[in-house]
């Protein structure tokens, strides 16, 4: 299974999304997908927070982000975040596939720039698949791979359909269309 990448090397990445982040706030990626309050989010990957702690704002008190990594200072980073800004509806869990969550519990989860990293990908989206309400949403992005190498990527599976686009999102649903284009959400 994945490793998580040495200490140094998470911190140069978390150096490198607060730039990222300067140019385009992750609230605005979020736009394109269905958040409400009440929400129940699972960023799956969540590194340093960028978007943990975007959703966490949009799904207020009524709603839950679980924020999950494989690496101990990205739980450590986005439990340390939450903290300052107040945010109770945020839970961190460690985990490099496993969630904890109950069957049909979440509305939304992020797979956001970790599908190229992942070495057993089909596991992360069976589980994913697991925890996702009959109606919820996967929303993917991953700049390091082309379209068609996410759509294969996830509809290949058999387990997700695609249900639209966005500018900066790919957002699926569970289904076994492979590839279908039929919905935009
Ligand atoms: C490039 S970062 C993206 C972080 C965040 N999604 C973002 O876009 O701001 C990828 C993250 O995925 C985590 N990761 C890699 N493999 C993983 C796995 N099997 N399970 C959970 N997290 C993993 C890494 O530790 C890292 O924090």
């Amino acid at each position: 299974m994945d490793k998580p990448v040495s200490d140094a090397n998470f911190r140069l990445m978390a150096l490198g999304f607060k730039f990222r982040d300067r140019s385009l706030q992750r609230r605005k990626v979020l736009e394109e997908v269905d958040i409400k309050p009440g929400s129940y989010i699972l960023d799956y990957g969540c590194g340093p927070g960028s978007y943990s702690l975007a959703a966490a704002e949009m799904v207020g008190k009524s709603g839950k982000v679980y924020a999950l990594d494989i690496h101990p200072l990205a739980i450590e980073m986005v439990r340390d975040k939450a903290s300052r800004k107040g945010l109770a509806n945020l839970v961190a869990i460690h985990s490099d596939c496993a969630t904890g969550l109950p069957d049909e519990s979440i509305d939304v989860a992020f797979l956001y720039d970790i599908f190229h990293e992942l070495s057993s990908p089909d596991k992360i989206l069976a589980e994913l698949h697991r925890v996702l309400r009959p109606d919820g949403v996967l929303s993917v992005n991953d700049h390091h791979l082309a379209e068609p190498e996410i759509l294969a990527g996830v509809t290949g599976t058999g387990l997700f359909r695609l249900l639209g686009k966005g500018k900066w999102v790919y957002n699926f649903t569970k289904g076994g269309a492979k590839g279908g284009h039929d919905a935009e959400r």
